[in-house]
């Protein structure tokens, strides 16, 4: 048994990701949504509520939300944190997810996200602000430092010492952002010592990442998938087939699609996206939300490294769709 989850990626993975991605390439267990900010006094942005709210509205009441999704706050003031955890709960989501990982350098200087990592005391003043308090479980989503890699080794005790649904671990440190390589000697270590469930993140773009990843930790069952849904959004279904399999042959079947289909399912999947976005007054935004998806699509399939390189140049939503209808007419699926 094995759960999958969907990473939040800022710009990417929202509402209409989401609906687009489960329509046509399948169903994750959860989802954590992209971060909220925490805002003082008491209003919540209006935006930042709808991307949390089911895409189809089929009931006068509101239809109830997706009990999968889980919203995720960044921020480290109690009462703002408090306050969007009622809200959510009011909205009837299950938990909420705290972002003590973020390594933008405009967030982390000012101590948040994994800013907040070396400084013990603030997060220890944080959650007994906020345990007592919140309406929902609390889950973090972390990595192993800011500048060193000892950080979140040294704060497992205290996470211990609250009841935490899960630890999500990205073991990266903070400025490393993307790069280098995932240490998963120290993530060994903060799994050893960790009474929580932990939940891996990081790197997992094939089955062979998977299935080494998965070799060298058993006793985990929970795997966020980020980038390489983004690369290849098959992955999801590749990885269930993997463990379905009893994690050592394919089912007899497999339900991953010929190459030629995958061309037409992903331009499927991005045509609704675009779909979805006809009516957003800024084209330009459109557009940056599609070279954002763009810039990790395309492994796996001839071709589409070149029309990758060419979309992320392209100056506007005419363009873009010039070159890939020019690239479904030269290459029809
Ligand atoms: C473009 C982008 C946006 C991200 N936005 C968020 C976010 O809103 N909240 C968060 O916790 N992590 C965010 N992350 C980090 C990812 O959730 C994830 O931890 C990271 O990409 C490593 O996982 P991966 O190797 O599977 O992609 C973001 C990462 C990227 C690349």
């Amino acid at each position: 048994m094995a759960d999958f989850y969907l990473s939040p990626l800022r710009g990417i993975t929202d509402k209409i990701f989401r609906t687009a991605y489960e329509r046509r390439f399948g169903r994750f267990d959860r989802m954590v949504a992209p971060f909220v900010p925490t805002i003082l006094g008491n209003r919540v942005k209006n935006h930042h509520i709808r991307d949390l709210l089911p895409a189809i509205s089929t009931s006068p009441d509101g239809p109830p939300v997706d009990k999968r999704l889980i919203p995720q706050i960044i921020g480290r003031e109690p009462g703002g944190f408090l306050l969007l955890s009622r809200k959510f709960a009011d909205m009837g989501f299950t938990s909420v997810n705290w972002n003590l990982g973020c390594p933008a350098p405009l967030v982390a200087k000012k101590t948040r996200g994994c800013g907040l990592l070396p400084h013990k005391d603030i997060i220890g003043r944080f959650l007994d602000g906020v345990i007592p308090k919140l309406p929902l479980p609390l889950s973090i989503k972390t990595r192993l430092g800011y500048e060193s890699p000892n950080d979140l080794e040294a704060l497992i005790p205290l996470f211990n010492g609250y009841p935490i649904k899960e630890l999500i671990i990205h073991p990266r440190t903070g400025i490393q952002l993307y790069g280098g390589t995932a240490d998963l000697d120290r993530f060994e270590s903060c799994l050893n010592i960790s009474k929580h469930t932990v939940v891996y993140n990081g790197d997992i773009v094939s089955v062979d990442t998977f299935k080494r990843l998965a070799d060298r930790f058993p006793s985990v069952n929970k795997w966020m998938l980020g980038r390489g849904i983004v690369m290849n959004p098959f992955l999801l279904t590749e990885l269930r087939e993997y463990v379905d399999g009893t994690g050592e042959t394919k089912p007899a079947v497999s339900t991953v699609p010929a190459v030629s289909t995958k061309q037409s399912m992903i331009t499927g999947f991005l045509d609704d996206i675009l779909d979805a976005c006809k009516n957003h007054p800024c084209p330009i935004k459109v557009l940056g939300r599609m070279k954002e998806i763009w810039r990790y699509l395309g492994s796996g399939i001839d071709g589409w490294e070149e029309l990758s390189k060419r979309v992320v140049r392209c100056a506007s939503l005419r363009e873009y769709r010039t070159i890939i209808d020019a690239f479904n007419k030269e290459r029809p699926s």
